[in-house]
């Protein structure tokens, strides 16, 4: 197969670059990206050059996605406006990337008659105080974020009822692991755990994720890729659920730091409480979980500490501003 790959240099979608073209030898990937402030080419370091090309647009753009897809067998689409945080400061690009720009690569892959598989979230789904989410759980978005991937997860949908589109959802929960952009919780306290920084946890810390490690969320996708039914939503759950404060604990332990670092912040507006996906319907196409949160977050931890080279330039550009602008401090102290 050859896959177009939309936002294949983020955080999730690199790792599915990385875990295709090893897994099959044979595909061919084009990663198509518009290489925003979430978009490293260091992610897609050492592909393969003769099964593996990076073109750097929008998907908002019809031509150049066209183009793109020539010769194509089915799009992944990871593009996306991720950062609940920066939806709440600037919704705007959200609503264009997510709802609008799904919306063109739909229209690309109905004309060349292939498959769209989007990538989508728990968040759609809103907050769940007991039980967890399924596939047919009403959407209820709290974060402008959240509300943008409805919309475009809902164009996906109308696209297999109305045309017959060969198109279909996957819903992850929380994904965690190598190369993500340290805006998120784990890579934050890692590296502010490393650096000495105090770690900001929103409220009491008692908000509840479902944690999948990416490498996870790799072998689902590429199940429901090939397995998933036109038209069909395939939820995808980590195995533990944690409280974020008791995430914070676990970090400061494996980094050897005390729980002084920890300062209790303002809350995010609208935030959600708990989140939790039954993942029965997509475990029925043969894939399961095979990272505990144990295991995930040590490695996830060894893989920052070892590529600090991947993490310095971030820290001195784009990301120094957000943090102030977000956190009203200065990332400090020099790295230990
Ligand atoms: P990310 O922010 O790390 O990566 C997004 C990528 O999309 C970046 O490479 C960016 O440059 C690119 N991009 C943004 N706007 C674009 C545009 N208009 N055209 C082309 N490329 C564009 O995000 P991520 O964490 O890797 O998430 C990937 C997908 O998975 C998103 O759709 C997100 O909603 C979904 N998801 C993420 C999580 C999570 O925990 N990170 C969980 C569930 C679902
Ligand atoms: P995040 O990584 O932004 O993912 P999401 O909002 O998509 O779940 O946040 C995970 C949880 O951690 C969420 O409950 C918000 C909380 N959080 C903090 O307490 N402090 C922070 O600095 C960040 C970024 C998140």
């Amino acid at each position: 197969m050859r896959l177009l790959v939309t936002g294949g240099a983020g955080f999730i979608g690199s790792n599915f670059v990385q875990h295709r073209l090893g897994s099959r030898p044979e595909d061919e990937v084009v990663v198509l990206d518009k290489m925003t402030y979430a978009g490293r080419r260091e992610n897609l370091d050492g592909l393969p050059a003769d099964r593996f090309s990076l073109v750097e647009a929008d998907i908002c753009d019809p031509e150049a996605v066209r183009r793109a897809l020539d010769g194509c067998d089915a799009i992944v689409n990871f593009a996306a406006e991720s950062h609940v945080d920066r939806s709440i400061e600037a919704p705007g690009e959200f609503i264009t990337t997510d709802v609008y720009g799904t919306y063109v690569l739909l229209e690309a892959a109905r004309e060349a008659g292939i498959r769209h598989l989007q990538i989508s979230t728990d968040e759609v789904y809103g907050s769940i105080d007991e039980g967890s989410f399924t596939e047919v759980s009403s959407l209820d978005p709290s974060s402008p974020y959240a509300a943008s991937k409805a919309g475009g997860d809902l164009v996906v949908s109308a696209f297999k009822q109305t045309y017959g589109a060969d198109s279909l959802i996957v819903r992850a929960s929380n994904n965690y692991g190598p190369q993500q952009h340290p805006e998120k919780l784990i890579p934050l306290v890692i590296l502010n755990a490393i650096h000495g920084d105090p770690i900001p946890v929103y409220g009491d810390g008692m908000q509840v994720r479902n944690w999948l490690f990416v490498r996870d969320f790799c072998t689902a996708i590429e199940t429901v890729l090939e397995r998933g039914q036109a038209g069909q939503v395939y939820n995808v759950g980590g195995p533990d659920e944690l409280p974020n404060i008791e995430v914070v604990r676990r970090i400061l332990d494996l980094a050897g730091r005390d729980e002084s670092l920890i300062s209790y912040v303002e809350d995010r507006l609208g935030h959600d409480v708990r989140y939790s996906l039954a993942s029965e319907k997509t475990e029925g196409l043969g894939w399961k979980a095979a990272v505990s949160f144990d295991q995930g977050i040590e490695r996830t931890f060894n893989w920052y500490r070892e590529n600090r080279e991947w993490w310095e330039t971030l820290r001195s550009g784009e990301y120094r501003e957000y943090y102030l602008r977000q956190y009203g401090t200065e990332l400090a102290g020099p790295a230990s």
